[in-house]
């Protein structure tokens, strides 16, 4: 049992903080400065005591995507099923349908307000996954809005390739030419282009097999790309196993993650990410199993898994604390899932995540008193201020 108090989340009591060309250069008592701050930084900024923690990061959205899916969400609280409405060609398709017809233009506009709605709760990074194009220029137009929408949202944007998020019309009937297109075609040319860090898949009975999956996954590999995996959202398909054996960074969803598929991932390193909106959204009742996650060690990651299908949520702090009221996470396990793990799912646990000196500028400011209050209010506007790559939201600006 963590005892609960500052004192679990490592924290440093009248600390200070030094900031050089993007990157943390200080962070420690204020007393063991070097001199007097006046005198050796360009700007000094005084926080008055507040609570600094690393920007927050969203370690698994779909945050581009066009139109929403408001009406689906009717017919789900009429009775229809996620699975009915996707076997019925709506869900992820009606999102395809509406974002192949969106220019790139219309794209960044909704997910850079989106993105923006993240920053204002503390988010510096987000994993952004394509996945609605399901066809190569489609896929790469998501990629480059993703891009776009990050700059203009000034928070840093990791971008993901989800090809194999679910069969597209025109291969109904022809599954295995989609594997091939997006295994010989795409995931080579999302590489040369440099359009994404990572390969995702969608592997569930409404998606991809296990076998069509690790095609996706080996060929990511064989084109130098990191992998991750949708696994164990609607059953147990062995996903998460499955992408530990490629040494996934990450293995997502997991309500129906076996004891096999704990060990596996322990043992490959392979964080797990919880997703407690789609959880909560899709009302469903099986829960991932923490407790089993916890004994064997495997990092535990919190994300929004913004979408307009599973979760319409676009604020890391109601993650939190869906993570902690759903999920039995402490608030401290919590916060450590949107820092340090989600870090670690994205493989850059070297540059952003904690606040160490060497690592990026990245944080948030809060307006509270007790670090738990992050995943304890819901819906207040928390954030003071927000530093991402060295420069604060509210520079020049009086507040
Ligand atoms: O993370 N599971 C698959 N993908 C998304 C849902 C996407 C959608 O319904 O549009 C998820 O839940
Ligand atoms: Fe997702």
């Amino acid at each position: 049992m963590v005892s609960p108090g500052p004192a679990s989340y490592g924290a440093v009591g009248d600390a200070a903080i030094g900031i050089a060309g993007g990157q943390l250069v200080y962070v420690g008592p204020r007393r063991s400065l070097p001199d007097k701050p006046e005198k050796c930084a360009r700007a000094v900024r005084r926080l008055g005591g507040a609570w600094v923690t690393p920007g927050l990061i969203d370690c698994h959205t779909h945050l581009v995507f066009a139109g929403n899916r408001a009406a689906e969400w009717e017919m789900r609280a009429r009775g229809a099923s996620y699975e009915d409405i996707a076997r019925g060609g709506g869900g992820i398709l009606s999102t395809v349908r509406a974002t192949r017809a969106a220019s790139e233009d219309v794209l960044v506009e909704s997910a850079t307000q989106r993105a923006r709605a993240m920053a204002r709760r503390g988010v510096t990074t987000i994993e952004i996954k394509s996945g609605y194009g399901l066809e190569s220029e489609s896929e790469k137009k998501m990629l480059r809005a993703a891009a776009r929408a990050g700059e203009r949202a000034h928070v840093r944007v990791v971008r993901t390739f989800l090809g194999a998020h679910t069969l597209p019309p025109e291969f109904k009937d022809n599954r295995e030419s989609y594997v091939e297109s997006v295994c010989e075609q795409m995931i080579p040319a999302i590489a040369r282009e440099r359009l994404a860090d990572a390969v995702d898949g969608f592997c569930d009975k409404i998606a991809f097999t296990p076998a069509e999956t690790e095609r996706v996954l080996a060929a990511a590999k064989t084109h130098g790309l990191r992998v991750k995996l949708h696994a164990e959202q609607l059953s147990d398909s062995g996903g998460a196993a499955l992408a530990a054996k490629f040494g996934a960074l990450s293995a997502d969803h997991l309500e129906y993650l076996s004891d096999v598929g704990v060990a596996a991932m322990a043992k490959a390193g392979t964080v797990a990410v919880l997703l407690p909106a789609a959880y909560y959204f899709l009302r469903e009742t099986k829960m991932p199993p923490v407790e089993a996650l916890r004994r064997a060690g495997v990092p535990i990651a919190v994300a929004t898994d913004c979408n307009p299908g599973t979760s319409p949520l676009a604020s890391p702090l109601i993650a939190l604390n869906m993570a902690c009221t759903l999920f039995g996470l402490t608030p401290a396990e919590a916060l450590a899932g949107m820092t340090l793990n989600a870090a670690r799912a994205l493989g850059l646990e070297r540059e952003i995540g904690t606040l160490e000196s060497g690592k990026c500028a990245d944080l948030a400011v809060w307006n509270i008193s007790d670090p738990a209050e992050l995943s304890y209010w819901l819906g207040l506007d928390l954030l003071r201020d927000r530093c991402a790559g060295g420069r604060f939201d509210k520079d020049g600006r009086t507040s």
